[in-house]
């Protein structure tokens, strides 16, 4: 089965996106895929990489966006390169965040009619709107963290220069409903970038023109002292939850820099150190809240949860998780007896449904 890696990409998570997709490529069965790689450069452009490329990383090279023939769609048909149709049976978009995970790139495959890997454009697009995911959640009874948003209302406001009287209002709206400290977040986007956590009227400022930097729409959030759980799920129409994990950011919060950057960044714990009973309440949440978003394939679901206080709060859904065999959707699908090699036989098994 001839597989096409579309990686890479436009939005602020290119470079995890290159992570995940090297390590879907080494992980593909090679008595069953023939595996195709496309690059997105961070501009947009779309390259096939030639075949010597995809075999220096599978022998462990990093892998990276080089130039090669232009990739087009072609509606109906599928993917032209070079001015000839690629022979393909599944596209396999290993992108994060703007442009992969958002339903764009979805539509363009829904237009070839080639089969995709993952949610399509709906439960995409829920999925990577942080405000609308909340409210369809909310409409479904599921706990979230108390939230408020903030669309600019001209020009000024989108380039991040709020006048000082609007932000003093809005800071006492929100502190009133949200208290002290918040969290400010671009309400599409991925990694903790662009994320803020303020303790201050002074630091509202730069956190909003940050979080508008990256999104025309900002998310404003209690912030919630508790334990980060996660919980892969995978399937189409019945899907089923992994046993959750824990993430202990050793930051002040789970920012960049301890998801990547920092080996001492964070603890991944699985499974999570939290009751049973509470760790089937939090699998049974997580296959409501994907169901909700309608997404498909795969997706880690990510909560707040406070045992002494009975807190339990959704965070947000990642339709494309980060994807390296040691992320953490990938080892909770392994603790799971799903080691990521049958991860991705699944995956495209339910891309061909
Ligand atoms: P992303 O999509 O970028 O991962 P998240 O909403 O998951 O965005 O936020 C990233 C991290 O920031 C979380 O893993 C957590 O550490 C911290 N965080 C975000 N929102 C809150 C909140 N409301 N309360 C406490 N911590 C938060
Ligand atoms: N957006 C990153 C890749 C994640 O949530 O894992
Ligand atoms: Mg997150």
């Amino acid at each position: 089965m001839k597989v096409l890696i579309l990686y890479g990409g436009r939005s602020g998570e290119h470079e995890v996106s290159c992570l995940s997709a090297a390590s879907v490529l080494r992980h593909l069965n090679p008595r069953r895929y023939t595996p195709l790689l496309c690059g997105i450069t961070r501009e947009g452009h779309w390259f096939l990489q030639e075949d010597s490329r995809v075999q220096a990383v599978l022998q462990g090279a990093d892998l990276q966006v080089h130039p090669g023939a232009e990739v087009s769609i072609v509606p109906a048909k599928g993917f032209q390169a070079g001015g000839a149709l690629l022979d393909l049976d599944m596209v396999f978009p290993v992108l994060h965040g703007t442009f992969g995970e958002d339903g764009t790139v979805q539509g363009l495959f829904e237009m070839t009619g080639v089969p995709y890997v993952g949610s399509g454009v709906l439960g995409s697009s829920l999925g990577m709107d942080k405000e609308k995911a909340k409210q369809v959640w909310q409409y479904e009874g599921i706990p979230v963290v108390p939230f408020r948003s903030f669309v600019p209302e001209d020009h000024q406001e989108a380039r991040g220069d709020i006048p000082g009287k609007t932000l003093r209002r809005l800071w006492q709206e929100w502190t009133a409903a949200l208290q002290v400290p918040l969290f400010v977040k671009p309400a599409r986007a991925g990694s903790s970038v662009g994320i803020t956590k303020v303790h201050s009227f002074q630091e509202l400022a730069p956190a909003m023109k940050t979080a508008l930097s990256f999104d025309s729409k900002v998310l404003i959030e209690k912030a919630v002292t508790a334990k980060e759980i996660e919980c892969s799920v995978v399937g189409n129409l019945a899907p089923r939850a992994f046993i959750p994990g824990e993430v202990e950011p050793h930051h002040e919060f789970y920012d960049y820099e301890a998801k990547y950057i920092d080996p001492d960044g964070a603890a991944l714990i699985i499974p999570a150190r939290i009751p049973e009973k509470d760790q089937h309440r939090i699998m049974e949440l997580a296959v409501r809240a994907y169901r909700a978003c309608e997404a498909r394939g795969l997706a880690r679901v990510d909560f707040f949860f406070h045992e002494d206080r009975g807190e339990l709060y959704l965070n947000e859904i990642n339709t494309m998780p980060g994807f390296t065999h040691i992320s953490m959707f990938s080892k909770m699908c392994e603790a799971g007896g799903l080691e990521y090699s049958a991860v991705l036989d699944e995956l495209i098994a339910l891309g061909l449904q």
